[in-house]
């Protein structure tokens, strides 16, 4: 497209009509009605003035009623004789449209209409770059981020899409203004993080004047810019002589009268001739997305956290429809729309929301997309990071689940056999094939409403004191149950436990064959070995409370005798060892592994110094589990966590109350917390379980 004519162009409206009528931005407020006439028309006389000498200034009639008209830049956008005209957020403001439709209309200008509902306020909020590589196009107030991609494709252009973050700066040009040369005068406390990162990456430091709020409030940025000239309400002497440090000539002239409106000198013009490079055209940046959501999305507080979820990652939604169920059991439905200022931020967010259950509905027929493994170890960039929920992929027109469910690993796809896996990255083979990007994955995150009422103290996170009973009675029932029906219950435990008196009741749930795997590191087993042979835990008498004398040698025998008898089975074996929590686990062959660490003294021979061994054995033991005690033990609690898929209930007891939101705080319905003293948790437990035995033995 060209531009028909070399010279420069800008289109002005007198301001016959204006006024500060109502109120649509901060700057408004407090000036209804407070603005002269008189010194409005001279001040923009004044500017007309300046660019009449400079460029060409074409006029649109001033209209009653429409007091903003003046503020061409909001017409629309122009590029050579194609125009997209604007469709304003404001009421006040879609008054304005015919005249400037039938403006551009009557100057043979092609119209391009937005869809309906989608907002754009012209070049307020779209500012191309002064060497016409990109469109910079700002959204948060006025104009929709979903208008950009239609800008592109209009103009074929790339388009950089910038949020808007403070309610003064509304318009992305009241603070961002490219001027020649590549050079970029902008305020970046009025964008949020994600969009000053990508003016960074456009505009190097050299060619960033970033500006202070003193010049931000007067409209710096505002600025006309034709060639080295700025034409600008007014700025401070400082920013002054950076301009000219950077070749610059500022011409000011003062536009207070409308700063009462929220504009100044560029907000009063429309600059009609753009300069276009011809580039191969750049992909259309802005990607958008059907999506749907099916569950208790309001009860189950879903739909807030994904439109957070949407927002916190920069990109955006737009309800298509939102079908509420009505009695308690019934779902809702809902399709978002959500858009993201890039495909790849968009896919990032796409990930996050078919982790928490989404489906994207136009996925029906895609298949996952699937890249070969080149490096040992290493999966392509854009794997698909899992979760812990069910998951299956869409393998030659099929929904295949993914096994070995965990968070935090890549699925690694069978074609052949038409099956899938998780696999952690330190395992995936050269050759593998390994789902990336987001097409064709589906989690079932929504629990049954059945499997809800099931463990019903569990939905509610972390317990307080007074509940703990409560949750001990349940907890209590559901280990009877478990080992009733010869299911899987394991236990995680750190030396809290023996320290808080635990020891011999965790002993107890062993001996009575409530627990089928038993996972820690060094410390616990050190612990438990200690108070087996002296009574002591570091030194200390559990049954008197007090510290022994040269107690703590103990600890350090402790791992010197058992190392000498070869392991813990042996010291069983030869009759040292005769009680605790790891001897009734060698007499009951209940397995345990010990994972090692920096600070672990000796270690004991069981323990597992090779992390990714250890990992393995953890891995071996959790397979199958029905519940997990979490006891007392942060780091190997967490390291269970990432292992074990969704569905497997779990019981965190910690006396540190961040432990437990962080134990519990796994987005699935089957965790519960409970801050107490773990000593006391498993007395109470093992006290309810005979109480429960002692009724059915009687009944
Ligand atoms: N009162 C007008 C509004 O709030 C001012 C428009 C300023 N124009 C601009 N391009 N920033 O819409």
């Amino acid at each position: 497209m060209t531009t028909g004519t070399n010279t420069l162009r800008y289109l002005m409206c007198p301001p016959t009509h204006y006024e500060v009528d109502y109120i649509i931005n901060p700057w408004m407020e407090g000036n209804v009605h407070r603005s002269s006439r008189e010194r409005a028309v001279e001040q923009w006389e004044a500017l007309r003035q300046i660019l009449g000498s400079i460029a060409d200034v074409g006029l649109v009639e001033a209209q009653m009623g429409v007091p903003d008209l003046v503020f061409t830049a909001n017409a629309g956008l122009v590029l050579g004789q194609n125009v997209v005209l604007s469709r304003f957020f404001h009421p006040e403001r879609q008054a304005e449209e015919p005249y400037f439709r039938a403006w551009f209309e009557s100057q043979g200008y092609t119209v391009y209409d937005l869809p309906s509902k989608l907002t754009f306020e012209g070049a307020g909020d779209a500012l191309f770059d002064r060497e016409g590589r990109w469109l910079w196009a700002g959204y948060g107030f006025r104009s929709a981020l979903e208008s950009h991609p239609f800008l592109a494709k209009y103009f074929d252009i790339e388009v950089l899409s910038l949020r808007l973050i403070d309610s003064r700066f509304y318009h992305l040009d009241t603070c961002f203004c490219p001027l020649a040369e590549g050079y970029l005068l902008y305020y970046p406390a009025a964008f949020n993080d994600i969009s000053n990162r990508l003016i960074e990456a456009r505009v190097s430091p050299d060619k960033r004047i970033t500006i202070g709020e003193p010049d931000a409030v007067y409209f710096a940025c505002n600025a006309v810019n034709v060639e080295r000239t700025v034409i600008v309400n007014r700025v401070t002497a400082e920013l002054r002589s950076r301009l000219e440090g950077c070749g610059f000539s500022v011409r000011e002239t003062p536009l207070d009268e409308f700063l009462k409106a929220g504009g100044a000198a560029k907000c009063l013009t429309l600059r009609l001739t753009e300069p276009v490079r011809n580039l191969e055209m750049p992909p259309v940046q802005v990607a958008t997305r059907l999506v749907e959501l099916r569950g208790h999305l309001l009860d189950s507080g879903m739909m807030t956290e994904v439109m957070d979820l949407v927002l916190k990652n920069g990109a955006s939604f737009q309800i298509q429809d939102f079908t509420v169920g009505t009695r308690r059991q019934d779902a809702s439905v809902a399709r978002l729309l959500v858009t993201g200022t890039t495909a790849e931020g968009l896919e990032g967010v796409l990930t996050e929301l078919i982790d928490r259950g989404a489906v994207l509905p136009e996925d029906a027929t895609a298949d996952a997309e699937l890249q070969t493994v080149s490096q040992f170890g290493v999966a392509p960039q854009e794997f698909f990071v899992t979760n812990i929920y069910p998951t299956e992929v869409r393998i030659g027109g099929r929904w295949v689940r993914v096994d070995n469910q965990r968070m935090d690993g890549a699925i690694v796809v069978d074609p052949v056999h038409l099956s899938a896996r998780c696999a952690l990255l330190r395992d995936v083979q050269v050759g593998e094939q390994v789902v990336c990007g987001v097409e064709g994955i589906r989690t079932l995150h929504q629990k049954k409403h059945q499997e809800r009422e099931e463990f019903t103290f569990m939905g509610s996170g972390v317990s307080s004191e007074r509940r703990v009973e409560l949750v001990v009675e349940q907890v209590a029932w559901q280990l009877r149950r478990t080992r009733e029906r010869g299911g899987k219950t394991i236990v995680v435990a750190g030396p809290v436990v023996i320290h808080t008196g635990g020891g011999g009741h965790l002993a107890t749930l062993i001996r009575e064959g409530y627990i089928k795997a038993l996972l820690g590191g060094n410390a616990i087993a050190v612990h438990d070995l200690e108070q087996a042979f002296h009574g002591t835990s570091l030194g200390v008498d559990l049954q008197r409370g007090v510290s022994v004398q040269g107690g703590h040698r103990h600890h350090l025998k402790t791992i010197n005798l058992i190392r000498a008898c070869g392991g813990i089975a042996q010291a069983v074996e030869q009759g040292l060892l005769r009680s605790g929590i790891f001897y009734e686990c060698v007499r009951k062959e209940i397995p345990f592994a010990l994972a090692g660490s920096i600070r672990d003294d000796g270690p004991l021979p069981e323990t597992q110094m090779d992390l990714l061994k250890a990992q393995t054995e953890y891995a071996e033991l959790i397979e199958g589990a029905e519940m997990i005690l979490m006891l007392s033990s942060m780091l190997h609690s967490i390291g269970v966590g990432n292992m074990t898929p969704a569905g497997v209930k779990m019981v965190c007891v910690d006396i540190n109350p961040a432990v437990v939101t962080k134990l519990a705080d796994r987005g699935s319905v089957e965790s519960v917390g409970v801050v107490t003293d773990v000593g006391l948790f498993l007395s109470l437990l093992v006290r309810q379980l005979h109480h429960l035995e002692g009724d059915s033995s009687a009944a």
